[in-house]
């Protein structure tokens, strides 16, 4: 089967999940460890869909493993950016209710554009600081509609998901989630790691569009079937 492009007509920004997994459906070896067991194939895969939004959105135990994101780096992505009138890198957004960052992470000395989304009482350490450009509160909770309207406002098209299960799983949950890439990756982790499947609403359906084998990797892309109205 061969790639497919998937474009739909939607009055808020295109979300599409990108993923790694092993083959028995795990993230990563533990749920606090970064996961690096992804081929350079599929770190050249993560960046170019990295490179095709216009915002990038993580959970806070994702930073909290990685300390770090993804930047585009890849001076014809970077190029490609440009001719599409986009800055060279994306807004890189956290979510996080409690907001707990060491400032002394990596992520906050790298050239990108960082977003926080928290609750009103995660925000109130990080107003008027240097490490975020930009803060958006949703009150006492994590809610998406107000994220994805303002996303809207800003001419945000389309929005990159890099895990981990947690944040995935509320989106999918919500019906924010258009399109699933996920990488299948040669390994097994066995019983003590961290299954994608952990936080994820059940009866998600999902159409298949495109599944390229490359060496021992598959790169899978799924449209989501809606069915949640939160986000129709
Ligand atoms: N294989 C891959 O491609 C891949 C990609 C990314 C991550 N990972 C792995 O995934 C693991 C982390 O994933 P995870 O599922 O444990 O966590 P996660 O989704 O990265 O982050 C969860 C945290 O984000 C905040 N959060 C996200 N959505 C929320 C919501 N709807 N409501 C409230 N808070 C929300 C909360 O932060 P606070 O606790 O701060 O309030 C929550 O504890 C790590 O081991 C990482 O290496 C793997």
């Amino acid at each position: 089967m061969t790639e497919d492009s998937f474009v739909e007509n939607l009055d808020r920004p295109h979300c599409t999940v990108v993923l790694a997994i092993t083959a028995d459906g795990n993230i990563s070896d533990r749920p606090t460890t970064a996961a690096r067991f992804g081929s350079p194939r599929d770190l050249a895969h993560l960046e170019t869909q990295v490179a095709q939004a216009d915002a990038v959105l993580f959970g806070a135990a994702t930073l909290r493993a990685y300390h770090t994101t993804l930047s585009v780096r890849d001076p014809h992505l970077i190029a490609q950016r440009r001719q599409r009138g986009r800055p060279p890198q994306p807004q890189q957004w956290v979510c996080s209710r409690r907001a707990q960052f060491d400032p002394q992470w990596r992520f906050f000395q790298q050239p990108i554009p960082r977003g926080l989304m928290t609750t009103d009482q995660g925000a109130i350490a990080w107003q008027g600081r240097r490490e975020f450009e930009q803060i958006i509160t949703t009150g006492a909770a994590i809610a998406w509609p107000p994220v994805f309207r303002q996303w809207q406002a800003q001419g945000v098209e389309r929005v990159a998901v890099l895990g981990g299960g947690v944040l995935v799983g509320s989106l999918l949950a919500g019906g924010w989630v258009d399109e699933l890439r996920l990488t299948l990756c040669p390994l097994l982790l066995g019983a003590t790691a961290a299954p994608m499947a952990a936080a994820l609403p059940a009866g998600v359906k999902l159409e298949l569009l495109s599944c390229e084998a490359i060496a021992s990797e598959v790169f899978l892309h799924y449209r989501v079937i809606r069915s949640d109205p939160e986000a129709a």
